[in-house]
């Protein structure tokens, strides 16, 4: 288990209200913190135990659970999966084990935290809920997407701060080719491809997604964001792109705020 500090953003003691709970559940992590609703910021270190292998449901439920209760948090709470998710439910397992899809996930997670309520959504969304209303975007209105770039490739489509959920950008078809199989940071290191050739596959994929919805900005999230200012320059698609500033925090944030009813959203 580790813990890791995260910047204070310095705007007073958050009131009990203003204090939401997110878990981010990724393929080699689960991290779990408080987060200040009003600001986006963490609250205090974050935790991260490395995901179980294999990583079923029972599994990642106890590992939720040790995050619980390390925190003693009482109220509702949301968690991502690498994976579609309607209504609670699990509907697909491109990295993660099978035995998810069909899951009720939310209920299966309330039900290992003593009936919490839990409200479950795609790790790309929350980040993107977070990038959006308090990273990268809160400068922009209307269409605004965000790509996390890792393992896979996830998105997440706003209008106005509003989510459409799912959307699963990293599996379209881009030249005969899956999107996360040419683009992903996985991809990059896997093929010890250089800043140009990745870029070069990177904007393949960025050409695509703005041809479809025209957006307004591109937000890219994930590691491999950090170096941003290796690579961004080097795109060649239309649309402004600018690299996530919440870092790893995006999903807990965006989690958090699901849970707390604080997104414009309909709940995914
Ligand atoms: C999954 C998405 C997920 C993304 C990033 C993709 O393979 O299909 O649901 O958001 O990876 O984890």
């Amino acid at each position: 288990m580790s813990s890791e500090s995260t910047p204070d953003v310095g705007s007073g003691p958050p009131g009990s209200q203003d204090v939401g709970f997110g878990i981010d559940v990724g393929g080699t992590g689960i991290k779990g913190g408080l987060v200040d609703l009003r600001t986006g910021a963490l609250i205090g270190n974050r935790v991260k135990i490395a995901t179980p292998t294999p990583a079923t449901p029972d599994a990642v439920a106890g590992t939720v659970r040790q995050i619980v209760d390390k925190f003693q948090w009482q109220g509702a709470i949301g968690i991502t999966l690498p994976a579609v998710v309607r209504g609670g439910i699990v509907q697909t397992a491109a990295n993660i084990d099978k035995s998810w899809i069909g899951l009720d996930a939310a209920a299966m997670f309330s039900a290992a935290l003593d009936g919490l309520p839990v409200h479950v959504l795609n790790d790309a969304d929350a980040a993107g809920l977070a990038e959006d209303r308090f990273g990268g975007g809160r400068e922009q209105t209307g269409v605004v997407v965000l790509l996390t770039l890792g393992t896979g490739i996830g998105s997440a489509v706003l209008n106005d701060g509003v989510l459409l959920p799912n959307t699963e950008f990293g599996h379209l078809e881009v030249d005969g080719k899956e999107a996360e199989h040419r683009a992903a940071a996985s991809v990059r290191a896997a093929k010890d491809m250089s800043w140009h050739h990745w870029t070069k596959e990177v904007s393949r994929v960025l050409k695509v997604i703005e041809n479809l919805i025209s957006p307004d900005l591109i937000i890219v999230g994930g590691g491999i964001s950090r170096e941003g200012a290796k690579w961004i320059p080097l795109l060649t698609n239309r649309t402004p792109v600018t690299a996530a500033t919440l870092h790893n925090s995006a999903g807990i944030v965006g989690a958090a705020m699901l849970a707390a009813g604080l997104t414009a959203a309909v709940a995914p």
